[in-house]
């Protein structure tokens, strides 16, 4: 071989190892770039990646509840959306033609995303849940005028937190209760409202499950459903005289509705 055929051959040689050499960096470079793009961060690869992790079982002794009804909730097409809290989010839909709110857990929430900052999103959205599912419960046992009616309702959370919590309450749909709604009522409306909430503060304290504490007594937690106010977030509501832990507890005015 000629010495210039001979350079030539080595200049081509180079130059196929940089170019196969630049190929495989940009190979390397895209797939770490997906890889790290689907890493779901504080959660770890095996129990907890809220990907890979199945959704609760149901409890057993639920199976005879007939309120609880998942396939009829799980078919249901939410229709728009109603309002939101901080744990909670409401749609609206059609269950034999008739209106009904379906509430279950605001994935966007404050509740969760604050808890997310410090804790695994599994273990944040499993809390909200438990809100939900003690939601249920009360709503099973508290049947007033003055307190959203259950339909129906769906709830998995038979395993431990190594599952994933799901809880969805349907009710009768109401409107929720704005400040420009308080605002433009008549008088009459007015003092129904006030009605409304004595009423509620009454049954508070003789409720079948025993005196209960309304914790969270704010307009947000009410809906107006014909002219009544009825009290639809229920799950900071305490069960239970309060107990003194100190004599100060006992001692000092606290104002407590109960
Ligand atoms: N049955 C319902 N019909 C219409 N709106 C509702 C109904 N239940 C709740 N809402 C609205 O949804 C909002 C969020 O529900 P809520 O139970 O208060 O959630 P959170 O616990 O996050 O505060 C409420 O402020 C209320 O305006
Ligand atoms: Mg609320």
């Amino acid at each position: 071989m000629s010495a210039s055929r001979q350079w030539r051959y080595r200049m081509f040689l180079g130059l196929m190892i940089v170019y196969m050499a630049t190929a495989c960096i940009v190979a390397c470079a895209l797939l770490w770039t997906t890889v790290t793009q689907y890493k779901v961060e504080n959660i770890s690869d095996t129990t907890e990646n809220q990907f890979l992790v199945p959704i609760c079982g149901i409890k057993k002794d639920l199976y005879s509840d007939p309120h609880m009804n998942c396939d009829l909730l799980d078919h249901l097409s939410y229709e728009k959306f109603v309002a939101n809290g901080w744990t909670k989010i409401v749609y609206s839909a059609k269950l034999n033609n008739q209106p009904i709110a379906i509430k279950t857990v605001n994935l966007k929430g404050k509740d969760i995303t604050d808890c997310a900052k410090t804790k695994s999103i599994l273990l944040c959205h499993n809390r909200a849940a438990e809100k939900l599912v003690k939601e249920i419960n009360l709503l099973k046992e508290l049947k007033h005028e003055t307190i959203i009616q259950m339909k129906h309702y769906c709830a998995k959370t038979s395993e431990d937190n190594l599952c994933m919590k799901y809880a969805v309450i349907a009710t009768e749909l109401g409107d929720p209760l704005t400040n420009l709604k308080l605002l433009q009522m008549t008088w009459d409306q007015r003092r129904k409202i006030i009605q409304d909430l004595a009423n509620l503060v009454n049954y508070a304290q003789h409720s079948p499950v025993g005196v209960l504490g309304l914790a969270d007594l704010r307009r947000p937690q009410f809906v107006l459903i014909n002219g009544n106010m009825k009290l639809t977030d229920l799950d900071d509501i305490i069960v239970g005289e309060p107990r003194c832990v100190t004599n100060a507890d006992c001692s000092s005015t606290v104002f407590y509705l109960t």
